[in-house]
């Protein structure tokens, strides 16, 4: 069986899906109100966290994802008990008898997530050794780890690269350091996070990441006794502690998530409310939102997203690190640029290979030219990075009913939208992959009137 298969199979698994493959009758809207709880990108960092306490934690707004169940396995594997369910959305996390992990255990939860990299601080400081199995994750080109090594060794770690892991000890324990980034990593910030507030002296990081997500990390660390101060100029100093406690936090809401579904409704000419959305942390996709012709109501617990009629128009966008307009949002986002009257452009800056969804939806009618080096002149607000590519994508174009292989996370949600999107019948399978990110999907869909069945 293809890894990423088994992938998909296991993650379903972890959600409880019927199965992984659903049949979509599409050309409906999608309407009504669902519940956006926190994000993935800080819950699993946030879990990560618990593990520098000396006392237990309690995480609320946990959404019930295949990511969340990995960390917690691999938490429960090096010693954390933990109680709640991420179905009631509440997890207590108790760290006292924190242990190395049996590799066994590891092994079998290898390859299905990034978020153990993120372990090696925490347990340094706990254990004085930490042993992080293969990465896995979304393919969406190479995603090296250099940053995260290179950080860990100015702290003094001694990094081994075995074939089946690394493996990280800290000898004479570790101290403060100086750490510029070529580029503003969220994973790697997150690994300077988590690392520095616990060791001897202070840390300072130049062109740190500062996605919400981050300062939601930096509000968890400081609820446990942390010193840290986010500066101007994406410089963030630490000031390590010699103790940190547990901490009682509520999970900044998934704004990739408000976004994905957002660009349903606009897609299917629908109406779609997100509670627990909040507009400041997605200014930037509500102004590209608006200019393609969507409508949104801010409201008091949460955002209306509809299609208020008319045509919908075309526009460039470049995908950048915060404040920009993420990567996460293009995918979802581009099924309704293939609805908008013209030609789009997305220059995708900050993954090598973030385009290969869109093969699925030239299929089903699109058109979508990729760029693999990315697209030169014009004016540009990103710098352009070596690694770009470019996506133009021509509309409108009516979207046909296909047989569609998810291949990751946020592509494939693109392709739940544009399956309900597409006039007639899809089959779209592999979507234990859209299970990783997003919580509750098959209810919510069911919520917002998707005609679909699970294939078993
Ligand atoms: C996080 O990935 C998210 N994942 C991604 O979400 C998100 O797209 C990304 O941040 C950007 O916002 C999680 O939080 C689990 P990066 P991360 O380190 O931390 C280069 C989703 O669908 N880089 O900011 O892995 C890297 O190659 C996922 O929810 C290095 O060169 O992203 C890339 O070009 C997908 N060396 C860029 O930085 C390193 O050591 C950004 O990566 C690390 C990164």
């Amino acid at each position: 069986m293809n890894s990423l298969l088994q992938d998909a199979q296991m993650a379903a698994r972890r959600v409880g899906l019927p199965s992984d493959t659903i049949v979509i009758n599409g050309g409906r809207p999608l309407r009504g109100t669902i519940d956006v709880r926190g994000a993935k990108n800080l819950v699993t960092k946030a879990m990560v966290a618990s593990l520098l306490g000396d006392t237990k934690s309690i995480l609320r707004d946990v959404p019930d994802i295949s990511d969340v169940h990995v960390v917690a396995s691999l938490l429960e594997a090096h010693g954390v008990t933990i109680s709640g369910s991420a179905e009631t959305g509440i997890l207590i996390f108790d760290p006292s008898n924190v242990a190395s992990a049996n590799s066994a255990e590891i092994d079998a939860l290898s390859g299905s997530s990034r978020i153990p990299i993120l372990f090696c601080g925490p347990l340094l400081h706990r254990l004085g050794h930490a042993f992080i199995p293969d990465l896995g994750g979304c393919r969406i080109g190479d995603r090296p780890i250099d940053f995260h090594l290179d950080a860990l060794r100015k702290f003094g770690a001694v990094v081994d690269k075995l074939p089946s892991g690394i493996d990280i000890s800290a000898p004479n324990g570790l101290h403060g350091a100086k750490i510029e980034f070529a580029y503003p990593s969220v994973g790697a910030t997150e690994q300077v996070l988590l690392t520095a507030v616990r060791v001897k002296g202070t840390t300072e990081l130049k062109n740190a990441a500062i996605e919400p997500e981050i300062m939601d990390l930096i509000a968890v660390l400081q609820k446990m006794g942390a010193i840290i101060s986010v500066e101007p100029n994406r410089v963030i100093l630490i000031e390590g502690v010699d103790s940190l406690k547990g901490y009682d936090h509520r999970a900044l809401f998934d704004r990739n998530e408000a976004a994905s579904w957002a660009s349903a409704a606009l897609a299917t000419g629908g109406d779609i409310t997100c509670k627990g959305a909040k507009q400041q942390d997605m200014m930037t996709f509500l102004n590209v939102f608006r200019k393609i012709g969507g409508a949104f109501d801010i409201e008091d617990d949460g955002i209306r997203f509809y299609h208020p009629g008319g045509d919908l128009k075309p526009v460039v966008i470049e995908t950048d690190v915060h404040p920009g307009f993420m990567t996460d949002w293009q995918q979802p986002l581009i099924i309704a640029l293939t609805q908008a009257i013209g030609t789009s452009i997305v220059h995708e800056t900050v993954y090598e290979d973030r385009f290969g969804f869109t093969d699925a939806l030239v299929e089903m009618g699109a058109n979508i030219q990729v760029h693999k080096h990315g697209l030169e002149g014009g004016e540009r607000r990103v710098p352009r990075r070596p690694l770009e590519q470019a996506a133009v994508i021509t509309g409108p174009t009516k979207l046909h009913g296909s047989e569609i292989v998810v291949p990751d996370l946020r592509g494939g949600f693109s392709h739940l939208i544009a399956a309900l999107t597409a006039d007639g019948r899809s089959t779209v399978s592999n979507v234990g992959l859209i299970g990783r990110g997003y919580g509750d999907f098959v209810a919510k869909l069911e919520k917002l009137g998707a005609d679909f069945s699970f294939e078993v």
